[in-house]
């Protein structure tokens, strides 16, 4: 008899996020009581900090495929993995995202017409990207009283094809089984915000870049991207306080925006940048509410710098909203043991988390 082996319904579902300061790997498995952490590891990004004082900013995906590899190898053996079924995420600053109102049609129709469509808004030839969609509702806009045609919400992303491939080989050196790639934005929401039916705003602060995102019952409507991340912060303190970036680094998880005697200046050089990352939240906020009409009713925290001190509790003073500081972690078992550190690692674990959900949960929008 031949067993069959390679059939075998894996036990658990891997998520990775190859993100610019760590990689990051979760694993969960579905059990009778609910969704299970079964492990979880992470390994910071050699040298990342002194990278970043270096004029060129350097990203995951300018990492060679190999180190990306062994890192990936690394976790799994260190934390003990037993699946090899994986998702991976491709980050939000190499994809496009559109949200496209077009006139009622067929979904055959769609995706004639959806091509068409990215021509006009992709900056690269749509030969060289991967398309994906999904209708996320259906409108009837209000023309002058009168109901004109309803319209279809369709989101669009695009991904380059040489980002693609450049995480199918990631996976094969990694000796991982891809069952997905998504972008980032979407793990989180899925981690964060799969079952809300109320209009968020997500503020995914990581390393490089922070996500601006509006979520609506639990689908993605709006998102926007920017420079200004956890880099920035270490950076701008560096020069505040006149310190190497690692000295900068600590003093940022230590003390944050809570200003004490001599420190208060340096505190103070972070406002500016989390002012600008609001000011582009409140643009977008009041695009969508001018558009659709709908208030966002809190603002959701996630990646690894929601922790800053103080962050949430400014956040909060300037929105005038609730704002929370994501738990992805929240409906998922693990050992009370692990309660402290989970507390901890959980903003920066959303977008693995989410990841691991996606074989999980019904599946959601995702690169083919
Ligand atoms: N307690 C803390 N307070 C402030 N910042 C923190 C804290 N813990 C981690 N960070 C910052 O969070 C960032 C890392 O977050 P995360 O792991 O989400 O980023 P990433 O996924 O590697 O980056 P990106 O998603 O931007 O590519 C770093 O800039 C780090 O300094
Ligand atoms: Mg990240």
């Amino acid at each position: 008899m031949i067993l069959n082996l390679f059939k075998r319904k894996p036990k658990g579902f891997l998520g990775i996020d190859i993100g610019t300061s760590s990689v990051k790997v979760v694993e969960l498995s579905s059990t009778k009581a609910g969704v299970k952490l079964e492990t979880y590891g992470e390994l910071k990004a050699y040298g990342y900090l002194k990278r970043l004082s270096d004029p060129i900013q350097s990203s995951s995906l300018q990492m060679l495929d190999s180190e990306v590899a062994e890192m990936i190898k690394r976790i799994i053996d260190d934390a003990n993995v037993s699946s090899t079924a994986a998702s991976m995420s491709i980050p939000v600053f190499s994809s496009f995202f559109t949200l496209l109102e077009l006139p009622s049609m067929s979904v055959k129709e769609l995706a004639s017409a959806i091509p068409f469509q990215a021509r006009q808004i992709v900056p690269i030839p749509i030969s060289e990207v991967v398309l994906d969609w999904e209708i996320i509702g259906r409108f009837n806009p209000q023309a002058g009283g009168s109901t004109v045609q309803e319209k279809l919400l369709v989101l669009l992303v695009a991904v380059p094809r040489e980002v693609v491939d450049k995480y199918v080989r990631v996976a094969k050196l990694a000796g991982v089984e891809l069952r997905g790639l998504e972008v980032e934005t979407f793990s989180v929401v899925r981690a964060l915000l799969h079952d809300n039916q109320e209009t968020n705003l997500l503020l995914d602060i990581g390393a490089r870049s922070t996500n601006i995102t509006i979520v609506d019952s639990g689908t993605i409507r709006m998102s926007h991207n920017l420079d200004i991340s956890g880099n920035e912060f270490t950076k701008t303190l560096a020069h505040a306080l006149g310190v190497n970036m690692r000295r900068a680094e600590e003093h940022k998880i230590s003390r944050g925006l809570v200003q004490k005697g001599g420190e208060l200046e340096a505190s103070r050089a972070l406002v500016p940048l989390i002012d600008a990352v609001m000011q582009d939240a409140e643009k977008i906020m009041n695009i969508y509410y001018r558009k659709y009409g709908k208030k966002v009713v809190r603002v959701v925290l996630g990646g690894g710098s929601s922790n800053l001190p103080g962050l949430r509790e400014y956040l909060e003073s300037r929105f005038a909203r609730e704002v929370v500081i994501g738990e992805p972690f929240s409906a998922i078992k693990y050992p009370n043991i692990l309660a402290p550190v989970i507390q901890e690692i959980g903003p920066a674990f959303s977008v693995a988390i989410g990841l691991s959900l996606r074989e999980i949960l019904p599946s959601k929008l995702a690169v083919k």
